[in-house]
């Protein structure tokens, strides 16, 4: 009978993975405070993908505002007598529309927007409505904007929100606030045109429509959606890299991001293609656009406010190289570069582009700054010179463009550090041609970018990646990653925890790793083009993921300086006798703290020692701990909180070495925070 009972009891505990191996007995030298963790380590990488942007982290409701996208009315529906003009006042945004009257009084005249994926309202929150807006002919019209579900069923189909009286033949900015009366995340917005106090209606020109929450992050009213931004500020990113990915490199030259065009007053910023828009046909968004309502300024601001390093990122008068090899498979298409001697318009852009971050208010983009509301430089330290490019064997295309860069940019500005790019691949040919030039031109970073699948995550050499790099090197800059579940390409679990597992190998060799940021950032769940991602949204509700909560468990947790922490005198990289563990660990001076990092990517509990040397007595631990019995797991718009890092305390002890004893739960990733 006793017999029966042990053996239920064994099984119950190997099924939920409770099983207690090997004893696992980690050494941390808390005495040995090595090399330190720069402030940048983990940061945030955004781009205009996945409406990131426009219908996304900008707060601007309404699509296609300007009347630019290269068919004009795309996002609206005109009704009545509408007329498209292009001689409006906005030089970089020409077109505007005309409205007159509809010829019958029981007619209408009027334009409906459809938003980004419909226009979210929200009941109680207020709005605010603005249109830039003239009547070319005099006297006095009115505009009438009403929120309408064209799709309800309900008795509430449209709601009039606001009235706006437009007087005179001279273009001028109109705004009013209304409350949302009923909640809705697919709404359209109308405007009709009205005669003034039942006078006969007069033709009217509107131009620049737009509508954005008045709550946004910081109140701001080119602003934000709060809650992206607040994701975004509890990550506490120590550098932010802007604004792409691919959309700095652009499609052709012509659609390459252009910072000049993002800055200066909203209404004249001109309309860019966003790449993404027809980059894989099977996610095909022939309205996604970039207004640059978010631009350059904006991303600095957003900079200043969560405490991040800006790291913009410039064209490097290359195209993207994967789109431009049509026509000889494996060869530049020349055609769709800057010519080398024409280089020069490219390196003034990142020449200027510090002027207008650090420069006196008394310089041509410094002015620019100031009169955009921030006379205080924004003080870059970092520049990022091209995505990912990189060198044919008989045609240095990146490195050529890169070397005048470099030469130019520390003629006038030897403190900016130089970020160089190894291109698209952490290894390969591509990878080798370039990583040796990037300390031969002698940039202070290169960018490093692996989307890989479970087997790069838990290959031996990528486990140890950075264990044996060049210590007299650049430093390294691991600029977009992900893991990429084999099959699974989506948000899990399982995927997560691998990179939780690898940035235990970053932290390690924070002498040689700068700087770190998973991408991408943001997904809209009805636009996406590239998963897993960090953050996703509908209209109205967002959700992190658990890559997210890795990220911010490490960004949280990073500590002032590496400690020493090794099992049988090897570092903890998941190696063959470590029965899937991985574990880094540093101690934050400020705080007064060890923080030890352990991830258990076993299928099995792992019984842990940690003996915590130069300490000893009793101490505080507080826990950290993200775990999920299900590997095919995630957060969700339906269950946000599904899996979330969880609190708990215990103590470690010990007369002569204070030590920290647990028992690490299958596939988790675990924080012991231990005051010393
Ligand atoms: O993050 C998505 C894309 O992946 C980036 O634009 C690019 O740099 C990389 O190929």
């Amino acid at each position: 009978m006793k017999i029966k009972y042990l053996l239920s009891a064994l099984s119950l505990t190997a099924s939920l993975g409770l099983t207690a191996q090997t004893q696992h007995v980690m050494e941390v030298n808390t005495s040995k405070v090595g090399s330190t963790i720069q402030p940048t380590m983990y940061g945030i990488f955004f781009e205009d993908i996945n409406f990131a942007a426009d219908g996304g982290l900008y707060a601007e409701m309404v699509k296609n505002r300007s009347f630019e996208f290269p068919q004009n009315l795309m996002g609206w529906r005109t009704f009545g007598n509408v007329e498209l003009k292009d001689d409006g006042p906005f030089d970089n945004n020409p077109h505007y529309v005309r409205l007159r009257y509809a010829g019958h009084p029981h007619k209408h005249t009027g334009i409906e927007n459809e938003g980004f994926f419909g226009i979210p309202i929200k009941e109680g929150e207020e709005y605010r409505f603005s249109v830039w807006a003239r009547c070319p002919e005099g006297g006095k019209a009115t505009v009438l904007v009403q929120i309408v579900d064209n799709a309800s069923m309900g008795e509430v189909q449209e709601q009039e929100v606001c009235f706006v009286d437009v007087e005179g033949t001279e273009w001028k900015k109109y705004t009013a606030k209304f409350k949302g009366k009923i909640t809705n995340p697919k709404a359209s917005m109308r405007i009709f045109l009205r005669g003034f106090n039942n006078q006969p209606i007069v033709t009217t020109d509107l131009e620049h429509v737009s509508l954005f929450p008045v709550d946004t992050w910081k109140g701001r009213e080119n602003g934000m959606r709060k809650d992206l931004a607040q994701a975004l500020y509890d990550l506490k990113p120590g550098i932010f890299r802007f604004p792409g990915g691919c959309i700095v490199e652009g499609t052709d030259l012509e659609s390459r991001y252009q910072w000049k065009n993002s800055v200066g007053p909203v209404e004249n910023r001109k309309l860019n293609e966003n790449r993404w828009h027809y980059t894989f046909d099977f996610r095909f968004y022939p309205d996604y656009y970039q207004s640059y309502g978010l631009g350059f300024y904006e991303f600095f601001q957003l900079c200043e406010d969560f405490g991040s390093e800006p790291l913009p990122v410039i064209s490097c008068g290359l195209a993207c190289q994967f789109q431009n090899e049509n026509k000889q498979p494996g060869k530049p298409d020349m055609e769709a570069h800057c010519p080398m001697d024409n280089l020069q318009p490219y390196i003034d852009d990142a020449l200027d582009l510090i002027e207008f971050a650090n420069g006196d208010k008394s310089t041509k983009w410094g002015k620019v700054r100031a009169e955009m509301g921030h006379p205080e430089p924004f003080n870059l330290k970092f520049l990022g010179v091209g995505n990912e490019q990189w060198d044919y064997k008989d045609n240095p295309v990146f490195s050529e463009r890169l070397k005048k860069f470099t030469a130019a940019i520390r003629a006038k500005y030897p403190n900016i550090k130089l970020i160089g790019t190894t291109g698209p691949d952490s290894e390969g040919e591509k990878f080798d041609i370039l990583q040796p030039k990037m300390k031969e031109i002698g940039v202070d970073l290169y960018d490093e970018h692996f989307y890989r699948p479970e087997t790069w995550f838990l290959d031996n050499v990528n486990r140890h990646r950075y264990d044996n790099y060049d210590r007299k090197g650049p430093k390294i800059f691991a600029g977009e990653y992900a893991c990429h579940g084999k099959g699974k390409k989506w948000n899990h679990f399982e995927t997560s925890l691998l990179e939780a597992a690898f940035m235990t190998g970053i932290e390690r060799n924070a002498d040689v790793v700068h700087m770190a940021t998973y991408a991408p950032l943001f997904a809209h769940v009805e636009g996406w083009q590239w998963r897993p991602d960090a953050i996703w949204y509908d209209n109205l509700n967002s959700f992190r993921t658990v890559s997210y909560y890795v990220q911010q468990m490490y960004s949280l947790n990073k500590g002032t300086n590496v400690l020493p922490l090794l099992m049988n005198k090897k570092v903890v990289a998941g190696d063959n006798d470590q029965d899937g563990l991985f574990a880094s660990a540093v101690v934050d001076s400020k705080q007064n703290v060890v923080i030890v990092k352990v991830v258990n990517t076993s299928k099995n509990a792992q019984a842990l020692k940690l003996n915590l040397n130069g300490m000893k007595g009793s101490h505080n631990v507080e826990t950290l701990t993200l775990t999920s019995s299900d590997m095919d797991a995630d957060n969700s718009l339906e269950n946000p909180n599904r899996i979330t890092p969880q609190k708990g305390s215990t103590k470690a002890t010990g007369e002569k070495v204070t030590v920290l004893e647990d028992n690490v739960p299958a596939m988790t990733f675990r924080i012991y925070r231990i005051q010393k």
